[in-house]
């Protein structure tokens, strides 16, 4: 396949050259590249990107209320129409299963996924022989991140001996810890006080998980992190004060990485002032907060100290899943999607409103994603590299609308957004995918 005339887009620089892929991979990058009998893609007025890589998504995740609305089969669907080629979702081991009995029932959940994909482990217990498992899936198994709960202390969530057992574990063979801050059991009292009170509306879910209640799991992690000589990469970072905590760690020189998603950078916290209806697609943790966060956000990851935009897609149908906690907001399985509108939201509010640039808009979206979680040869678009490509037209406008989304969820925290920029043409492996 050649692509020609389109504009290439690289962390670093934009440029406009050919691109001639073989075999699944980009094989050479010039100008005027002609080779007879190649299928020909003109990309004249377009953007070339590396296909995007979202570093935390959660498909068929179980909750009391079911698994999530999106399967690994949907929900890749939804990735792939957005322009991601790559997901990483998680193996989350029950307390005391062996972590590659988990990762051999995960790997058969996910054989119907249509993108690529990688996992993270998640640590939910320590054992005799879990520093094996850890160096097996490390060795064995591709997997380059491990990834904790500090909340969900009734389910997933641990207690800071293990968390001091893993990161030792992790550091020792210099993987990357990555981590869910919030201060669980604050939470869990929270919460449980607002419904004794009868406050069980979902406006008193953010209530119930202010902002201290991640800075300060957001400190701990980087104080335990330094002690312990780990990497820590802390995922979905919602408040300002984490962006101030993380900024002035990487200062000192330790390894922190941070990741934040679009919902906190595009909404705040008046989306809770609403009926139930409307307001319990917005129960998702950490919750959406305030402006001020939003602002420190977009700082963060235009100045470097935030490197990923993942969503933690995580959808849950209003009727039949979110609607179980009509009488108590504690009861709503907690979650949203994103990986479909990612990109374009990104695109249009962060690009073309100049907060970020098309450069930044690649490295966020996918370059940095590929170095950190170690998914070689991808997230680039350069010669030797795997042929994941998208063709991004940056004047298509759209409505998000849940009436028109490619993902299984009867609503969308992003309805009504106006997006400008699309996912013309998506590459997956160096194959055009037809079906979107
Ligand atoms: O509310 C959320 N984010 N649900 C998914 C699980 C998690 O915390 O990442
Ligand atoms: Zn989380
Ligand atoms: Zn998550």
């Amino acid at each position: 396949m050649l692509i020609i005339n389109g504009t290439i887009v690289t962390s670093e620089k934009t440029f406009k050259s050919d691109i001639l892929i073989e075999n699944g991979k980009i094989t050479k990058i010039a100008e005027n590249i002609s080779i007879p009998n190649e299928k020909i893609i003109d990309a004249e007025g377009k953007y070339i990107i590396p296909g995007g890589i979202d570093a935390h998504v959660h498909m068929d995740l179980p909750s009391h209320t079911g698994k999530s609305s999106d399967s690994f089969l949907t929900g890749s669907k939804a990735a792939l129409a957005g322009g991601t080629t790559t997901i990483i979702d998680f193996v989350t081991p029950e307390k005391g299963e062996s972590y590659i009995v988990a990762l051999e029932k995960r790997k058969a959940e996910a054989k119907t996924c249509l993108c690529n994909y990688a996992f993270h482990m998640s640590p939910t217990w320590f054992g005799e022989n879990t520093e094996n498992e850890i160096h097996q899936c490390i060795e064995k198994e591709n997997i380059h991140s491990f990834k904790v709960y500090l909340a969900y202390k009734k389910a997933v969530g641990i207690e800071d001996d293990v968390l001091l057992k893993v990161m030792k574990a992790v550091a020792k063979q210099n993987s990357l810890l990555t981590l869910h801050c919030e201060m669980g059991d604050e939470i869990d009292e929270l919460r449980a006080k607002f419904i004794s009170e009868g406050k069980t509306q979902p406006k008193y879910h953010p209530l119930s998980r202010p902002n201290h209640t991640e800075s300060e799991a957001v400190e701990k992690a980087i104080r335990m992190a330094k002690e312990t000589n780990c990497g820590i990469y802390i995922v979905h970072v919602s408040t300002k004060e984490s962006v101030d905590l993380i900024r002035k760690a990487q200062q000192t020189g330790q390894k922190v990485f941070a990741e934040t998603c679009p919902q906190y950078l595009l909404l705040d916290d008046s989306v809770y002032d609403q009926e139930f209806e409307l307001s319990a697609k917005f129960v998702l943790s950490p919750p959406i907060r305030k402006k001020a966060d939003q602002i420190a956000l977009w700082n963060g990851l235009k100045n470097g100290t935030i490197q990923t935009l993942a969503t933690d897609h995580c959808p849950f149908h209003l009727h039949g899943q979110k609607d179980v906690g009509r009488n108590d907001f504690t009861k709503i399985p907690n979650g949203a999607g994103g990986v479909e509108h990612r990109m374009s939201l990104f695109f249009t509010y962060g690009v073309l409103q100049n907060k970020i640039t098309i450069n930044q808009f690649v490295d966020i979206c996918s370059t940095k994603p590929a170095e950190i979680f170690k998914l070689k040869n991808k997230g680039q678009i350069k010669e030797g590299f795997d042929a994941d490509i998208v063709i991004w037209n940056a004047k298509k406008e759209s409505i998000i609308s849940a009436k028109t989304h490619k993902q299984n969820c009867d609503s969308n925290i992003f309805e009504g957004f106006k997006t400008i920029g699309f996912a013309e043409t998506v590459i997956l492996n160096g194959k055009k995918c037809e079906y979107l």
